[in-house]
């Protein structure tokens, strides 16, 4: 009896351990799934926790070296160290704007203490007409720090900022001038005209002016300057040309070419990004369609694109060495084994997409994926230094101007702004979707 027993039990015991294994599977299957949907509602605020306290290090001893309110913390120099730039530079204003957002994520006083004087230090560029970057240097700092504190005063140098860049407008054209003139890389034309995409960015100062004000003519320059824009630097698969020489009488296009990007008919990182923020900014601005069209077609390139890398850091222009795009300026492709990745286009990128995404419903998800992952990528060790380093910057891995030979695989100040930036969106939107 007790022997058949025995046996009886010997019988059971694996069919009892086949039956553990697939009740401890199924429980972690369950737990898998409640914890990704747990996951898809909460985020993870804990990303932003993170680079936010990497950046109080980072930022912490930057402003203990960086005393001379004159000079602008911009990349780093080939030792390592910050490398400054004085007040008439396009990138002056990203430094306070970092301070504006640090102080907007920890609300400790002392950044916003900091991020005052860095922004008051820049009132004179208030007068600036000299190119177009106002916006750029205007809207990031006094821009935030009325956003922020709604003081008066920061109102009236925006504005006055924006009729220094509306001195640029020529009704003929319907564009803003971006610089004054510039050669070719062939050097066999003198553009007099330039418009560059990346003056998209400096439209949203326009848009604040004509609010502040009631007066509608900021407003008015933006759009047409938008849509000659869209008519004119876009191309028909959504990349987009650099530069668009113009006629200044007549406003006839005379040139389309790259100042910063591989070649003429290239798509130059960073111009595809700012033209993805630019487009999407103007239909936050206006609610035209047209504009938001654009945006997601011009993300659509990017995102799609077969040569973007896997991890979602593009190259610094999508068609480096391939057939049919041929520099002009001098290119050695020995001094490049690898193809540098520039960070900075994939944050303003980011930046950008967290805003679109919130304009398309349902289609939104793909550009809100995109973008959560390049988070993710930005903030993991191959992007985000580590405390104490990289000239105390957060980013790495960004390209200035590889046809200027100057500041390539080296952070930037304007990555680090648009990350944050970048940042503070994505919180913004788990906090509206967890509060729902
Ligand atoms: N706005 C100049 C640049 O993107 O490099």
């Amino acid at each position: 009896m007790c022997c058949r027993r025995l046996k009886k039990e010997r019988l059971r015991r694996p069919f009892m351990r086949r039956r553990n294994t697939i009740v401890a599977g199924t429980l972690i299957v369950l737990l898998l799934v409640v914890l990704s949907g747990f996951i898809a509602r909460t985020g993870n605020p804990e990303l932003v926790d993170k680079v936010f306290k990497v950046a109080v290090q980072q930022y912490t001893q930057m402003l203990a070296h960086s005393k001379d309110l004159s000079l602008y913390p911009r990349t780093t120099d080939k030792n390592g160290q910050t490398k400054y730039v004085g007040i008439g530079d396009w990138t002056g204003g990203f430094w306070a704007g970092d301070l504006w957002y640090v102080y907007e994520c920890t609300k400790d006083q002392k950044w916003k203490e900091e991020a005052t004087r860095w922004t008051q230090s820049l009132e004179k560029d208030q007068y600036n007409t000299t190119h177009h970057d106002l916006g750029f240097m205007m809207y990031c700092s006094y821009g935030n720090a009325y956003k922020i504190t709604k003081n008066e005063k920061y109102k009236r140098v925006l504005i006055q900022s924006a009729k220094s860049l509306a001195s640029r407008y020529n009704p003929h054209v319907g564009c803003i001038k971006s610089w004054n003139s510039k050669m070719s890389w062939d050097g066999k034309t003198l553009l007099t005209y330039p418009v560059i995409i990346d003056n998209m960015m400096n439209l949203e100062l326009l848009f604040f002016a004509s609010k502040a004000t009631g007066n509608p003519i900021f407003k008015n320059i933006a759009v047409k300057h938008a849509e000659n824009t869209m008519k004119n630097q876009v191309r028909p698969d959504y990349s987009c040309y650099h530069v668009v020489n113009y006629d200044s009488a007549t406003g006839r296009v005379l040139n389309r070419e790259t100042n910063q990007g591989f070649s003429d008919n290239s798509a130059w990182a960073r111009g595809q990004a700012w033209g993805i923020y630019g487009f999407t900014m103007v239909y936050r601005e206006t609610h035209d369609e047209k504009f938001l069209n654009t945006a997601k077609r011009m993300a659509d390139f990017y995102i799609d694109n077969p040569h973007l890398p896997k991890d979602k850091i593009p190259y610094w222009d999508f068609n480096v060495n391939q057939p049919g795009y041929a520099p002009q300026w001098n290119y050695d492709k020995r001094r490049f084994p690898d193809i540098p990745r520039d960070a900075s286009a994939a944050a303003v990128t980011c930046a950008a997409l967290f805003e679109l995404s919130g304009y398309l419903g349902k289609e939104g998800k793909k550009y809100y994926d995109f973008a959560v992952a390049t988070l993710n990528t930005l903030a993991s060790p191959a992007y985000m230094a580590a405390p104490g380093t990289n000239g105390n910057f957060i980013l790495m891995h960004s390209v200035g101007s590889i046809p200027h030979n100057v500041e390539v695989d080296v952070p930037l100040v304007y990555a680090d702004y648009y990350f944050l930036e970048a940042l503070l969106r994505y919180q913004h939107q788990l906090n509206a979707l967890n509060n729902n």
